[in-house]
């Protein structure tokens, strides 16, 4: 019998289905594994970047302009243009950024050969066991030893920790050989910085931008049946942030295995539409993968499950998208497309007025009747609507922006990411009445959006603070014109899901909009990019400079500006300094761009040390700190009456009258929420910020209640500042000042009425500048429409006596990752305590468990966090602690002095 070619396409066709069902059946009953690989790692830095291998990405610049304490505006200047070098990696590497350029004339080809194959670390029979061992998330920079000086190689910028350096990390693969003929990928959730990945000796890729999370595919190399020798070098530069950042395999790795036809990296995009309380249109794309040799031809298959506020699955589907057949070339991509209808959808919103719903589609992808991928997809069902005179609106009702900006380090533990650290410094803004992140300036976690998502925070996504102009000489601007593209497009395809992301901010102050014209057209270049990424969220870029009338605003859809709201360096206690100066702008930007949103992304930037109160206060409402003005440059701590600033900032106060003046303003976002590791304005000696509303040990300072008192006027509260603790001012003038949500109040110095106030229009805080210091009792009294509200007392204590701990939490996993945050403070005898007391504490621990930091939030405090000593710093200092994995049982932990009385308290660390 004489067979035709389509007889033969058919015989191929079936031949290949069979071949590609044998693998598939070889599969493990999940078609899709995402394995953790955190632990097990092998871990070496050089001690010098002189000493280091030459494997690298590419050339840098030399550095001549080390100061890292310029102002945060000053003005960004141009990139030192490199020579092309050959003996570089950089050509291996474009190639994973690739499936994020969109011209595919502009993708990249591997070079032959294969670089580093030589080098021994790379290599399966290299010795590591004298490597340090190391668990992931980890940051290799956190454990110090600060380096302190004027002269130091890294500067309070930085945050004065070894975080620049080149090292390596190995790691075995076991890969069965059951895993045959499935694809195999890295993927990696964020390695600062210039990663570079080796599998059994050859260089699979890399990613150098640090923040983005990027996939190696590991397919090629990879030899089922056998030990995998996985490499993977990591080159942090120095100078290259106004922050710190961090170094190493600093977030989560997984292994991801698939069957070779599936959904792709970030496959899936949900799409709500048409959404009211009785129904939603959800659209949905999902992008498959054949990296088989033949055509696969497969069903797809979506059901979409509704979630409970604890993110369990309900046991039936909500809606089910129509199966889609579709043939899949060898090689090739698709994107297929589907609607649904839900009905009474329940609605993702904020919280407290609304609640986070989510939903989960699960996609599935069948071959020949058998499931070969399932792939889930965390998503919300959302309106947002953005009104230029009343602000953002979600799900029809008005939403202000309670906002506050975060750096991506978690204090003592550094940049390592730990859900349960993110989880607390959420919690406490959620306390203070924050509902909306600023991610500042970079990509987060994948967990912190998976957070924001279930603990119903608006976020602002932000990818860059800066473009082709450098701010630090070694900043993500040598990167720019090679992978901008890719990074944006990374950027939102893994995260343009989560419901919480309102709005996509693709750069921060960039040089840029000093450079007119060509800036804007820059901006615009980026702008489209997100925009073909969604079409659904607004695009924003923040501005300290750039003017109504310049061509950078008229860009994106959202005007968000930093500090020029309440205009910089424009009140009294200003007149005179450099730089930037400004009245408030949001009126020209508003009759400019009467369409447009307009949003305070960064406001206030006011300083301060918790506890730390100086003498005389300044008598307006915001000033910049001086030596004698609200900082004391020697003890390197900035006065907590909440009204000193950063030259270009403005205390809480100024904002809020710039922003009740201007009532279109959609809300704002604080500098900062949480103190971070670096840019210690206005004192670089030390090492740590100064704007947080809450401490880096995660202890509120005062403005914590200013804000408090603003964000959720309903809640009953007062709060008295300084402390009351004075032995050396008797008699002379100690301001005092009240938080509350009352508008009036009447404050009592040992039962002597200091006077009742009412508090006037654009006022926030109540002052009695003029009180006489006397030991006792302070208490205060508001009221609100007339009626008694709330009450505060606080009162002069006794000397430390004792040691108190309390834990955050007394239950914790033992999954090696949950944590305990136990405070201890400094007592007197009636269980007060001392806010001057500043003593030595030792921890210990016993049972399965281990202290992982200590911290005390003072800016100046160079002792390294992981060690078990550690002074108070007034009154306060934090130990945390952590099960070890998979060993429940009771955690002692004990905190002794060599004066005061030790304190020992328990925690369950359970399965
Ligand atoms: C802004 C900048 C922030 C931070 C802040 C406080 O200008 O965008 O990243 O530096 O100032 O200094």
């Amino acid at each position: 019998m004489r067979t035709t070619s389509f007889d033969k396409r058919i015989i191929l066709l079936l031949l290949a289905s069979f071949f590609i069902l044998f693998h598939l059946s070889a599969q493990t009953k999940s078609p899709r594994d995402k394995i953790l690989i955190n632990d097990g790692w092998r871990f070496f830095k050089y001690t010098t970047l002189s000493e280091a291998d030459s494997l690298r990405y590419d050339v840098r610049p030399m550095v001549k302009d080390e100061r890292d304490d310029k102002p945060a505006d000053s003005r960004p200047t141009e990139a030192v243009k490199l020579e092309r070098a050959g003996g570089v990696l950089k050509p291996w590497i474009m190639p994973t950024g690739n499936p994020f350029v969109k011209d595919p004339k502009k993708r990249h080809i591997r070079p032959p050969g294969n670089p580093g194959a030589d080098f021994p670390f790379v290599q399966t029979n290299f010795d590591d066991s004298k490597w340090e061992q190391v668990q992931l998330p980890h940051d290799w920079a956190i454990r110090g030893p600060f380096q302190q000086g004027w002269n130091s190689e890294v500067g309070g910028g930085m945050g004065r920790l070894p975080s620049h350096g080149v090292a390596w990390y190995r790691k075995e693969l076991d890969i069965p050989s059951s895993d045959d003929g499935k694809s195999i990928y890295l993927d990696v959730d964020g390695a600062m910085s210039y990663a570079m990945v080796w599998i059994n000796g050859k260089l699979a890729g890399g990613w150098p931008y640090g923040y983005n999370s990027f996939r190696v595919n590991l397919t090629p190399y990879l030899v089922p049946g056998s030990s995998n020798q996985l490499a993977i070098r990591i080159d942090n530069p120095p100078s290259s942030s106004r922050w710190y950042p961090g170094g190493g395999l600093y977030r989560n790795v997984w292994l991801t295995k698939t069957s070779p036809v599936h959904v792709s990296h970030w496959g899936t995009f949900v799409k709500p539409r048409e959404i009211s309380k009785n129904s939603a249109v959800i659209d949905l794309d999902v992008t498959l993968e054949n990296t088989y040799r033949s055509v696969a031809d497969v069903e797809v298959n979506t059901k979409i499950y509704a979630l409970n506020l604890k993110g369990e699955r309900a046991p039936r589907p909500v809606a089910n998208y129509k199966p889609l057949k579709l043939s899949l070339g060898s090689g090739r991509t698709l994107t297929t497309s589907g609607s649904v209808t839900i009905n009474n959808p329940k609605l993702w919103g904020p919280l407290p007025e609304q609640n986070p719903n989510r939903y989960a589609a699960v996609t599935t992808v069948s071959m020949n009747g058998k499931i070969i991928d399932s792939y889930e997809t965390i998503f919300g069902i959302r309106e947002l609507r953005f009104d230029a005179k009343k602000g953002v609106f979600v799900n029809g009702q008005r939403i202000e922006l309670k906002g506050v900006n975060q750096h991506h380090d978690l204090g003592s533990l550094g940049a390592a990411f730990n859900k349960r650290a993110a989880e607390r410094q959420l919690e406490l803004l959620r306390e203070m009445g924050c509902n909306a992140i600023r991610m500042a300036h970079n990509p987060p976690a994948p967990e912190l959006l998976a957070l924001t998502d279930s603990m119903g925070f608006l976020v602002v996504n932000e990818i860059y603070d800066g473009w082709e102009l450098k701010k630090t000489p070694l900043d993500f601007h040598l990167i720019f014109p090679d992978w901008h593209e890719q990074d944006l497009r990374a950027f939102i395809r893994r995260d343009r899901n989560h419901p919480s992301i309102i709005m996509w901010s693709f750069g921060n102050e960039v040089g840029e909009q000093y450079t007119g014209e060509q800036g804007a057209e820059l901006a615009r270049r980026l702008n489209t990019i997100v925009k073909e990424e969604d079409m659904s969220r607004p695009t924003t870029l923040s501005m300290n400079y750039a003017k109504a009338h310049m061509p950078l605003p008229g860009v994106a859809d959202i005007i968000s500006l930093n500090y020029q709201g309440e205009g910089i360096r424009n009140g009294a206690a200003y007149a005179g300094l450099k730089g930037i100066n400004t009245q408030p702008v949001f009126p020209e930007f508003h009759s400019q761009y009467p369409d447009k949103v307009i949003v305070s992304s960064e406001n206030a930037a006011t300083l301060s040390s918790r506890g730390e109160y100086m003498f005389p206060i300044f008598k307006g409402n915001s000033s910049p700190v001086r030596g004698g003005q609200g900082g004391d440059s020697l003890r390197l701590q900035v006065s907590a009456y909440e009204i000193y600033t950063v030259d270009f900032g403005a205390s809480p106060d100024k904002v809020f009258a710039t922003m009740d003046k201007h009532p279109f303003v959609a809300g704002g976002f604080v500098w900062s929420g949480w103190d971070y590791l670096g840019e210690p304005s206005p004192y670089y000696l030390a090492r740590s910020s100064y704007f947080g509303i809450i401490d880096l040990a995660g202890f509120k300072k005062d403005r914590f209640y200013l804000y408090q008192s603003r964000w959720k006027p309903e809640m009953p509260m007062a709060h008295i500042l300084p402390h009351w603790n004075w032995p050396d001012r008797v008699g002379l003038t100690t301001p005092v000042h009240v938080f509350t949500s009352g508008d009036e109040a009447e404050l009592f110095l040992n039962g002597k009425s200091q006077g009742r106030k009412k508090m006037a229009r654009y006022e926030y805080r109540f002052r009695w500048d003029e009180v006489r210091y006397a030991p006792g009792e302070l208490k205060v009294v508001s009221y609100k429409d007339g009626k008694k509200w709330a009450e505060e007392t606080i009162k002069t204590t006794g000397g430390a006596s004792q040691l108190q701990l309390s834990a955050d939490r007394q239950s914790i996993l033992c999954d090696g990752s949950d944590l305990s945050f136990i405070t201890l403070q400094v007592t007197d005898k009636a269980g007060l305590m001392v806010p001057t007391a500043n003593d030595n504490i030792r921890f210990s621990i016993q049972g399965p468990g281990e202290i992982v930091a200590t911290d005390n939030g003072d800016p100046a405090n160079f002792v390294s966090f992981l060690s078990h000593e550690r002074k108070t710093f007034n009154g306060l200092c934090l130990v945390i602690v952590r099960g070890k994995k998979g060993q429940p049982g009771l955690l002692t932990i004990t905190a002794e002095s060599d004066t005061l009385k030790a304190h020992t308290i328990t925690i369950n660390s359970r399965q």
